[in-house]
């Protein structure tokens, strides 16, 4: 197989493996629950499911194939940024048979596209980027509408989680990350999927510090509760504190305190919850108190890249912890396959150069960084994907959850989200400076 051969099929593969978990997701709901609204902060999961097939229309079928536009009428519609999350549930969406049918005949014009197209060295079109970004975006919103059904009231509609496995044995506690300088986001044949916001790559020096081997955990967050760290606001930042009142945050999302017992409703399930598995559901300000109450901070975005991905050894950072092979389960939680993440300590296969382990699945990681564009940024393939958020209100998360697809997990992957969100499966690790 010439490269772009095997680029055309990793591509149709990815978009198969997207689409697959669409259906998934959507396919065992009746209309009311597709239609319905379960939170004001998540669309209906009908508006996810025709929005992926109407933005691979735009960026496949009328972008990169120059072929004719097939449901103009509904660009208004799936526009993420015409309609607030909580508004969408009023719009004249398409109703769940009519977005299946519509998302097929997308997608066969979109695998036709890419089997006729000459793949050329333009970033757009190289390694197949396009088609991969597209995958990507679809995966994406697999774990939106996971997250849609994670707030949803109500008996559950998942089968129950499969136990994440319990092998542990990544060293706890915190590891050196050494200082110097290290090349920063996606090049080389990264290029085939890194998203326009992971590039270009660019040089940035870190000095010495220490990171946590692992995410904070639900007991160590235990302990801050019960230290009083929602009642003092010497942990939290002014705008922190001013949310913590506002919102009255006392505990991380979907906690109640039962007598001594803490307990979580996971996927519509009551459980108690587990002291041994990273913190979930806290917001940027309850993180970054955590840290500072444990005389912490939270890391840099780059502190955090530089941990997961620089290897001394080779002197270059690699596309993850472990080096250069795709993520598989002897390496990280990823892909939904658990629908929790795994306790801290886990996969000691999947850990970096420096000790860093889980750095890639189970739970995104809150960074101390703004979301903005690196030196030299320019929009690929959509204007708007990243360039709206570069407004200074988001915070940058990294890593991937339980629930991130692997073609959408690498150590130079960013996500962002305002510092108030807690219903995404975000926690955090710590850090400080080395002296
Ligand atoms: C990267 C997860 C913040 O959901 O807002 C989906 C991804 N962008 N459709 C989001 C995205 C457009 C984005 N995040
Ligand atoms: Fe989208």
């Amino acid at each position: 197989m010439t490269g772009s051969a095997a680029a055309k099929t990793w591509a149709l593969d990815s978009l198969d493996a997207a689409r697959r978990r669409t259906l998934a997701l959507t396919d065992h709901l009746g209309d009311d629950e597709l239609l319905a609204r379960h939170s004001p902060l998540m669309s209906p999961l009908v508006w996810d499911l025709a929005h992926v097939g109407n933005q691979e229309e735009i960026w496949i079928v009328r972008r990169v194939g120059g072929r004719p536009a097939m449901r103009p009428d509904l660009d208004g519609l799936y526009d993420a940024f015409e309609h607030s999350r909580a508004d969408r549930v009023g719009l004249p969406l398409l109703r769940p048979a009519e977005a299946r049918e519509y998302l097929a005949a997308v997608r066969a014009r979109t695998v036709d596209v890419l089997t006729g197209i000459e793949l050329t060295d333009e970033a757009v079109l190289r390694g197949a980027f396009a088609f991969n970004m597209t995958a990507q975006h679809e995966h994406q919103h697999g774990e939106t509408m996971l997250v849609t059904l994670q707030c949803r009231e109500g008996p559950a509609v998942l089968s129950a989680p499969i136990p994440a496995p319990a092998e542990t044995g990544t060293p706890l506690g915190e590891v050196l990350v050494e200082g110097g300088p290290f090349l920063m986001g996606a090049d080389g044949d990264a290029l085939d999927r890194a998203l326009d916001n992971e590039r270009p790559a660019h040089r940035v020096d870190v000095p010495a510090f220490w990171i946590d081997a692992a995410p904070v955990t639900c007991a160590d967050f235990q302990r801050f509760i019960a230290a009083g760290g929602y009642e003092d606001p010497s942990w939290w930042t002014g705008a922190g504190w001013e949310h913590r009142i506002d919102a009255a945050l006392e505990a991380p999302l979907f906690w109640r305190r039962e007598g001594d017992l803490w307990t979580r409703r996971r996927f519509g399930r009551v459980e108690p919850v587990p002291g041994d598995e990273p913190v979930m559901h806290v917001c940027w300000y309850e993180a970054d108190a955590y840290a500072r109450w444990a005389g912490r901070r939270l890391p840099t975005e780059a502190e955090w890249e530089k941990a997961a991905a620089w290897d001394a050894a080779v002197g270059r950072a690699q596309p993850y912890p472990w080096g250069l092979e795709e993520p598989d389960r002897s390496r990280a939680n990823l892909g939904q396959v658990f629908l929790e993440p795994t306790p801290a300590g886990s996969y000691p296969a999947g850990v970096s150069p420096c000790g860093a382990g889980q750095m890639i699945g189970d739970v995104w990681e809150w960074t101390a960084t703004d979301f903005g564009a690196y030196p030299g940024f320019r929009p690929l393939l959509s204007r708007e994907y990243s360039t709206p958020f570069f407004d200074g209100r988001y915070k940058v998360l990294r890593g991937g959850s339980f629930a991130t697809h692997p073609h959408a997990a690498r150590a130079t992957f960013r996500n962002w989200d305002l510092p108030v969100r807690r219903q995404i499966f975000a926690g955090f690790r710590t850090a400080r400076d080395a002296d």
